[in-house]
């Protein structure tokens, strides 16, 4: 067995169209997403790694139609309220990234008070993305310290990010075809293995995940160095 990446990183994308091709609504999709990331993360959690970033929801989803959006907010809902107690009996503290002002304000209590009760967590770090941007975080950050006057390096503008206090990605998983990040950890991502599914979330099983891991620890990182020689 090989290396296991520390952070994996999780682009959830195909629900709607996995619904679609079964005449179901788009928010059928959803609930079938929803109950695969949370097994999803507990497999990755099981296989030894310690930090698991899910984009569940993007700044720019925000402008999908209000029908769609009410459905995922329920299931949101429903997540907070079922979930948080496993987490915490697992040892795994929530983290939550993204503009949570744009969300209704029952959801921003539930994920307060879900951080709280799992902050003591130290088996691994569960972070969800919702209402997510990269571009808007990174601008966000570099405000935060114009307004404090300060010249950033690459080390304290990461910690500024929503992101700084996790390591950066090691894998960068998109399921759904495409190939692009949509706004997913720009800056964190800068040396990432990518790893493409052309499977819809919903019937991206754990063994599709493990292939996955697979491809990962079979990848030369380089940084930018020289290929190391294998003795
Ligand atoms: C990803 O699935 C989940 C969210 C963006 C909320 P999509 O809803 O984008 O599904 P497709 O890409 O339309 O199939
Ligand atoms: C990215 O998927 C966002 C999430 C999976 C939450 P999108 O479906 O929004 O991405 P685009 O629109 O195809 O780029
Ligand atoms: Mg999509």
């Amino acid at each position: 067995m090989g290396e296991i990446p520390r952070h994996v990183a999780v682009i959830m994308d195909g629900n709607g169209r996995w619904a679609q091709k079964r005449l179901l609504p788009r928010s059928a999709g959803h609930a079938a997403g929803m109950k695969r990331m949370i097994a999803l993360s507990e497999y990755l959690f099981r296989r030894g790694v310690e930090v698991v970033t899910l984009y569940a929801l993007s700044q720019e989803n925000l402008s999908r139609s209000e029908e769609e959006l009410s459905a995922l907010f329920a299931l949101f809902r429903q997540y907070f309220a079922g979930n948080v107690d496993r987490l915490q009996e697992s040892g795994i503290r929530l983290g939550v990234i993204g503009d949570v002002t744009l969300l209704p304000e029952d959801i921003r209590t539930l994920i307060e008070s879900g951080k709280e009760r799992t902050k003591e967590g130290r088996r691994g770090t569960l972070v969800l993305a919702i209402a997510y941007g990269a571009r808007q975080d990174i601008v966000r950050a570099a405000n935060s310290a114009l307004k404090a006057g300060k010249e950033l390096t690459e080390e304290s503008f990461s910690a500024l990010l929503s992101t700084g206090a996790y390591p950066p990605p090691d894998l960068l998983v998109r399921t759904g075809g495409e190939k692009r990040l949509s706004n997913f950890l720009l800056f964190e991502s800068a040396y990432a293995e990518l790893y493409f599914s052309d499977k819809m979330f919903p019937a991206f099983t754990d063994e599709d995940m493990a292939r996955a891991l697979e491809d990962y620890a079979s990848r030369d990182r380089r940084f930018g160095r020289v290929r190391a020689e294998k003795d």
